[in-house]
């Protein structure tokens, strides 16, 4: 399957194009924005995607929408091996959906359904490649590849290589129905799993040990109480 790549200097957000485009009957597309004015991440939070970050969508018509955790898991298993092979960086998955670098946030994935006569999803992806600096609000929490290396990274190259990997994934294994190989892949980058978390959820905080994740992608928690939680969604905080 080909995609093709669509560049823009400043839009709202690369997830709002996408869902223009998607009205279009359009799909297999990655849609790149220099900067957004209204990056958005999960939880309705605000995304910073000023100069030097990496704001892209890609655009896809899925014949198995219901899995679509699974692209935010390819998602993430991409940007850790192009991170990898254009910046020889080493980062981790934190379940579910960031890619860190020794607790810092180089990277958050947003996937959203789009659902009309046809469904599409937009898989956002947010990674801090060349900024020097970040808001005070996200200072402590985040860092760049420009950071780490000291040095600018080529973003274009990158990016290319981010969709490459993910379209790979999508292809001969989301498309097949292939959902267990993409689990595998992603637990191997992924680090929160045997660490001690603390999920914090719309019902409230939880502590437990991750012991693993199920067929939905949901993180499960073993509790003091030795019961096994189910967590479909929310943020961890792990300790490094
Ligand atoms: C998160 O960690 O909460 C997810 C952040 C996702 C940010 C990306 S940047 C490209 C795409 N466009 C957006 O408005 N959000 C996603």
């Amino acid at each position: 399957m080909s995609y093709q790549i669509q560049h823009f200097r400043s839009l709202t957000s690369t997830q709002d194009k996408a869902k223009e485009f998607s009205g279009k009957g359009l799909s297999n597309i990655a849609v790149i924005a220099d900067t957004q004015t209204k990056g958005r991440g999960r939880f309705k939070r605000k995304w910073y995607s000023g100069k030097g970050s990496l704001s892209m969508s890609i655009l896809l018509k899925p014949n198995n929408i219901k899995n679509m955790q699974y692209l935010t898991f390819a998602a993430a298993i991409s940007v850790v091996k192009s991170v990898k092979k254009s910046a020889n960086i080493n980062t981790k998955i934190k379940w579910p959906n960031d890619v860190h670098y020794k607790g810092k946030k180089l990277c958050g994935i947003l996937t959203e359904g789009i659902f009309g006569k046809e469904s599409y999803a937009a898989v956002g992806i947010g990674l801090n490649v060349n900024q020097d600096n970040f808001p005070k609000e996200i200072k402590n929490t985040a860092i760049s590849l420009k950071i780490i290396k000291k040095k600018n990274i080529d973003i274009d190259k990158l990016s290319k290589n981010i969709i490459d990997e993910f379209f790979t994934i999508y292809n001969i294994q989301y498309t097949k129905n292939n959902m267990k190989n993409i689990l595998k892949t992603w637990k191997k980058h992924c680090d929160t799993i045997g660490k001690n978390v603390m999920v914090i959820s719309r019902s409230g905080k939880m502590r437990g040990k991750a012991t693993g994740v199920d067929e939905d992608c949901s993180l499960l928690l073993k509790l003091k109480n030795k019961k096994i939680a189910r967590i479909i969604e929310g943020d961890i905080n792990v300790r490094y």
